[in-house]
């Protein structure tokens, strides 16, 4: 697990757009994994201005949303397909029959949830994840308590989260209790996983995720366990961590590495 501090939320979402650009460029037809919310929008507003300006393309990118309100449909302005659609899809070349979010309207929630986990394995699995954090600590809609191993499917969600996400509704009351989520399980499958968190109200679960122990009670705290996962954090995020002065110092010392295996190079070949 890697701990990336960035100065403010920019550069955080600028490093993230940056490790997404990178794998696109190295694989073209890269299986993409999504989050809405605010988190995401600067790193979906520079991969749309790098795609119009730079022409970087997404035609052959599959993409999978981590979430989706049960019972709204995709037109809704606060479904989750209506803010990718918004925010990242329409300002890019991607090929629609290549996104996929979660249906908010399924009659069989389960049979969806379901084929949902076969169509990522049939598009080879998820190269990269990009994931926010809830303030309970929720990665996806996996709030607490959820099983660490657990796949796609129906969740219902805290009272916590209602109230955060009630700012995008006219009421509390329209905010959904239901969402159809990826399972904890099935993020942790992805090959590799940045999480983006900024905001001092983020400094405690970020502390909690990063350093506290893995538990169901911060869902997010089992990237911990992934061989590569990236937390991507800023200066205000970062404030609760213990070991944070540790994480600049490996960051100012990565270039390093690179010399030092050069030396190595030079020394074995008598150079
Ligand atoms: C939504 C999702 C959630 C958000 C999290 C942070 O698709 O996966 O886990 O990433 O709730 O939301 P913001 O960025 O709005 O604080």
């Amino acid at each position: 697990m890697e701990v990336i501090i960035e100065a403010n939320a920019e550069k955080a979402g600028l490093f993230a757009a940056n490790v997404i650009t990178t794998q696109i460029l190295r694989k073209p037809n890269l299986v993409l994994g999504l989050a809405t919310g605010s988190t995401a929008l600067i790193a979906y507003r520079e991969l749309a201005r790098r795609h119009k300006e730079g022409g970087l393309d997404f035609s052959k990118v599959v993409t999978f949303n981590l979430d989706e309100y049960l019972g709204l449909p995709p037109t809704h302005p606060q479904s989750y397909y209506h803010f990718m659609y918004e925010n990242l899809f329409r300002h890019i070349n991607i090929d629609k029959g290549n996104i996929h979010v979660p249906s908010g309207l399924v009659l069989d929630p389960a049979g969806f949830c379901d084929s949902y986990e076969q169509e990522i394995k049939a598009a080879g699995g998820i190269d990269i994840q990009l994931l926010g954090i809830g303030r309970d600590g929720h990665i996806g809609f996996n709030e607490p308590g959820s099983s660490l191993g657990s796949r796609t499917r129906v969740k219902t969600l805290t009272r916590e989260t209602i109230a955060d996400n009630a700012r995008f509704f006219a009421r509390e009351e329209e905010v959904p209790r239901f969402a159809i989520t990826m399972g904890v399980g099935t993020i942790m499958e992805a090959r590799h996983i940045i999480l983006v968190a900024t905001g001092a109200a983020k400094a405690d679960v970020a502390a909690a995720a990063v350093e506290g122990p893995v538990t169901a009670s911060v869902t997010a705290s089992v990237l911990q366990l992934h061989p590569d996962a990236v937390y991507i954090l800023d200066e205000e995020a970062a404030s609760a961590l213990k070991r944070r002065d540790y994480y600049r110092w490996i960051q100012e010392n990565k270039h390093l590495v690179n010399k030092v295996i050069s030396q190595q190079i030079r020394a074995r070949l008598g150079m």
